[in-house]
């Protein structure tokens, strides 16, 4: 019954519009309305929701090499619709069960001109937001093309204020996020999170980038973003065939930052998973030989720094099993790590042991202490040695019983030559995350293109890097991350997927670089771990800070997996309060974080089960507790509570909460 009104409405809708050939989508709430339109040839959407202009007509089409347009003369040939309502459930994630509602209005276009080519353009309209692409159908006049530019614009409404990150400047998007006005932006990469001057969210992002260039934003005119796709390095930005699809342009539209962080578009737009049995791929925890290298107590090389020792792998392996952390990373195990690897460009061997690493005792020591080693390919950017070795690589890890690797490339371009966030760099990570479902590995991979949902195809693409994580801290000479950017980055990269932060410091000291800390309070450390999610965490300081500190009861009680998530208050680059229940009991974790303002917050504890009681474990910063001078005071305290309590919260300077609500 509601298929058919939506069809008469759409009917209705296309009738009205015959004339000036505009077509409108609604989202399945009625708010959120896509216009289509095709005047002269030059196809353009614009979208409004509750009434209100988001984006005015916005350009669409492409350039193709040697001056080829791909924009205008269009006739529409055909308009589909059709939608969708249906609940999938996630093999891991922020929430068990994802809803894909759409409406969806296929307009297909045929050149007017001798050359006839068609593209269709494709739109959904959900109730959170909307997402749109195009496809090249197989036809006779093209085949093999490229494209020199994507046309595709976003003509916001209002030149609002966008958090971001330059596109070309730094390094795969290890960049602190800035807030300014869409008009002065650089060119920026997405996504894009735009709050509007009347408290709303529109974040602007890709789906399902495969075999393409990633997508970037520059503003063009009066709050105009224009699409630019990385290039190769000759210039090309995509090599196509058709049949093809773009990924999916999406655009997320939310009214607080509750439903910004639950928007699902990216993950929807993805394909159903193709990994049919996932009960291999497990959330986890782990430690691991890691930060000792950033704080240089050891090294990645062989040598009498080396950290990737047999004698030292089991002392982790100890600690793992002793506070039940499933996963021990060993980094700087393989040849390949010596003299200056980055700039000498070594080629890395993913089957060869340091001869102090004796992987055969390690791999058996692991097994019988119960804990997982995760594998490290660091290829320095080289990814044709990567992919020459890749089988090989893959066997040795399965061999030795190892089913997480972690995966980087460290260097500002890939074969010295091609940009990550590259179709080029896109197809080698596509590669890798194949091949590893093949053997059934879990990928963790740093320093890749900016994630656009694809967990969703492939679950065993745990987490990824694309943030200035933790190890910041422990060398930037800028002094490290700023106490308000973990109170940006889940609200702008995380909305493309889990992030491997790697949190978890307990010592602020820095003999090496006293200038350089991490900064924040400890129980800011405990309440990162529900704030930024990553199925795959990491507790990431040396076993020995963690002995004996009460405070780490909560990094081994924090699951990994969850069955709700809520952002219950916070304000962008200010604080955040996210609550989320665990996926295996009744249990629900809260972290509450603020930047280098003291904040007092009050949180009603409403999204508890009503008629259950809870005793809450809170672990808080103390009065005088402040990221800079007195990090490390912490008070730990457990009250009764049910959903009718509310809490008091104080954090301190560069602060956090980090409570365990456990169900009685
Ligand atoms: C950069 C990664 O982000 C870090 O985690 C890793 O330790 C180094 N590269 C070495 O591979």
């Amino acid at each position: 019954m509601k298929k058919i009104l939506f069809l008469l409405l759409i009917f209705c809708f296309s009738a009205c519009y015959k004339n000036n050939k505009k077509q409108i989508l609604s989202s399945p709430d009625g708010k959120t309305e896509i216009c289509f339109a095709l005047s002269n040839g030059k196809p353009s959407y614009s979208v409004k929701k509750a009434g209100k202009a988001i984006l005015n007509p916005s350009q669409l089409g492409f350039v193709l090499t040697n001056d080829d347009s791909l924009d205008a003369d269009f006739e529409i040939i055909s308009i589909k619709t059709d939608s969708k309502d249906e609940t999938w459930q996630q093999p891991w994630g922020e929430e068990i069960e994802v809803r894909n509602h759409y409406n969806e209005m296929k307009i297909e276009l045929q050149e007017k001109n001798e050359k006839k080519r068609l593209i269709n353009i494709v739109f959904r309209a959900f109730d959170d937001g909307i997402g749109f692409r195009y496809e090249f159908p197989e036809q006779e006049n093209l085949k093999n093309f490229e494209i020199a530019d994507e046309l595709t614009n976003f003509a916001l409404a209002q030149n609002d204020s966008a958090w971001s990150i330059p596109a070309y400047k730094g390094e795969y998007y290890e960049i602190l996020w800035k807030k300014n006005p869409v008009n002065t932006l650089d060119t920026v990469v997405t996504p894009l999170t735009i709050e509007t001057s009347d408290g709303k969210y529109i974040a602007i992002h890709e789906a399902n980038l495969t075999d393409y260039a990633k997508m970037n934003l520059y503003p063009s005119g009066e709050s105009t973003l224009k699409v630019d796709l990385t290039p190769w390095s000759n210039g090309i930005k995509v090599y196509a065939q058709t049949p093809f699809v773009s990924p999916w342009r999406t655009i997320i539209l939310a009214d607080d930052l509750n439903r910004l962080v639950n928007a699902r578009i990216m993950l929807n737009l993805n394909e159903p998973s193709k990994i049919k049995n996932t009960s291999w791929i497990k959330p986890a925890k782990y430690t691991g030989i890691w930060w000792g290298m950033h704080k240089e107590k050891y090294t990645w090389a062989q040598g009498p720094k080396h950290g990737a020792t047999t004698k030292n792998t089991k002392a982790y392996i100890d600690f793992a099993a002793a506070h039940h952390l499933s996963g021990v990373l060993v980094e700087g195990w393989n040849y390949g790590w010596d003299g200056d690897w980055v700039a000498n460009g070594n080629l890395f061997s993913f089957t060869k042991p340091y001869p102090d690493f004796n992987i055969d005792e390690i791999a058996k020591y692991a097994a019988t202490k119960g804990v997982d080693i995760i594998g490290h390919n660091e290829t320095g950017g080289a990814t044709v040695n990567y992919e020459n070795q890749l089988d090989s690589a893959f066997l040795f890890l399965t061999h030795h019983n190892i089913h997480t690797v972690k995966t980087g490339y460290v260097n500002q371009l890939l074969d010295k030559k091609e940009r990550h966030s590259s179709q080029y760099a896109v197809r080698h990570f596509r590669k890798v995350i194949e091949t590893a479902a093949k053997y059934q590995l879990v990928v963790d991979n740093h320093e890749p293109v900016m994630p656009t949902g694809l967990q969703r195809t492939y679950p065993n693409l745990m987490t990824q890097e694309a943030v200035r994580g933790q190890e910041y801290d422990a060398w930037s000479r800028d002094g490290g991350n700023p106490p308000e950017h973990t109170t940006i980055v889940p609200f702008t990269r995380g909305l493309a997927g889990p992030m491997d932060f790697t949190f978890g410091t307990f010592d602020f000291s820095n003999p090496v670089y006293p200038q350089t800390r991490v900064q924040t309070t400890i129980a800011k450390q405990l309440a990162l771990y529900v704030v930024i999610y990553s199925p795959l965490q990491m507790a990431s300081d040396l076993p020995e800070n963690y002995e004996n500190k009460p405070a780490f009861e909560f990094i081994e009680k924090v699951p990994t997996d969850w069955a709700k998530t809520i952002i219950k208050d916070g304000k962008i680059g200010d604080y955040i309060v996210t609550v989320r229940k665990d996926k295996y009991s009744g249990d629900w974790f809260l972290g509450a974080i603020t930047d280098e303002n003291a904040r007092s917050l009050k949180v009603d504890l409403s999204f508890l089960d009503k008629n259950k009681s809870y005793k809450a474990k809170i672990f808080q910063d103390a009065s005088d507790s402040d990221w800079k001078m007195n990090p490390y005071p912490m008070i730990i305290e457990e009250q009764e509570i049910t959903s009718e309590a509310t809490i008091n919260l104080y954090l301190a300077p560069g602060g956090g909460t980090a409570i365990w609500i456990k169900e009685l």
